[in-house]
């Protein structure tokens, strides 16, 4: 188990706490391909996955050619959850000020990028398929960000309407 760090890095926010690391990872994960997308560094990125709809924009998700066969019958998904590693992300930090918010709010109550281990998910509409390349739209990643998984986004399961999340 980890203890909150004494020493506060120069560059976290006052309000930040960071975590030393555990000394090995659990399990390592294969990258499946790469996401092109229209923006080359975070600050060009869409915030949200919804701000990443309304730009309008395609992105596609670049298949290692390895995992096509994985492909077969994904056209019968009108929608796809996408999972990214946000491989520009720091992941010490436990408690995090986001800009917008001007206050401390622990990592798991965030979508941030910043995380132990930087997974993000997007749930995107499924444009077309060809060969290793899915055009999707759209994601809130920079381009060449590392894919990790896809699956597909079922409505009867996934979609709860009534789900909230406070101020
Ligand atoms: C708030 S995160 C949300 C990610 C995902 N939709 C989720 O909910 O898990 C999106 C932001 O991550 C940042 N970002 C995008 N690509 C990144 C990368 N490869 N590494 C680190 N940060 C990235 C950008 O600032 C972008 O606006």
């Amino acid at each position: 188990m980890s203890t909150i760090s004494e020493e506060k890095p120069s560059d976290i926010r006052d309000g930040e706490i960071a975590v030393p690391l555990p000394d090995r990872a659990d399990a390592a994960v294969y990258f499946i391909g790469r996401i092109r997308t229209p923006w080359k560094t975070r600050q060009d990125c869409p915030k949200n996955a919804r701000q990443a709809r309304e730009t309008g924009q395609v992105c596609t998700l670049e298949l290692d050619p390895r995992w096509v066969p994985g492909l077969r019958d994904i056209e019968r998904c009108s929608h796809l959850v996408v999972f990214y590693w946000m491989d520009q992300a720091r992941r010490d930090l436990a408690v995090q000020v986001p800009g917008h918010l001007g206050k401390g709010r622990g990592t798991f109550a965030l979508r941030s990028p910043v995380r132990p281990n930087p997974i993000a998910m997007g749930v995107v509409r499924l444009i077309k398929v060809d060969g290793n390349r899915i055009e999707v739209a759209a994601l809130d990643c920079i381009d060449g960000t590392p894919l990790l998984d896809i699956k597909p986004y079922y409505a009867s399961t996934d979609s709860i309407p009534d789900a909230v999340t406070g101020p």
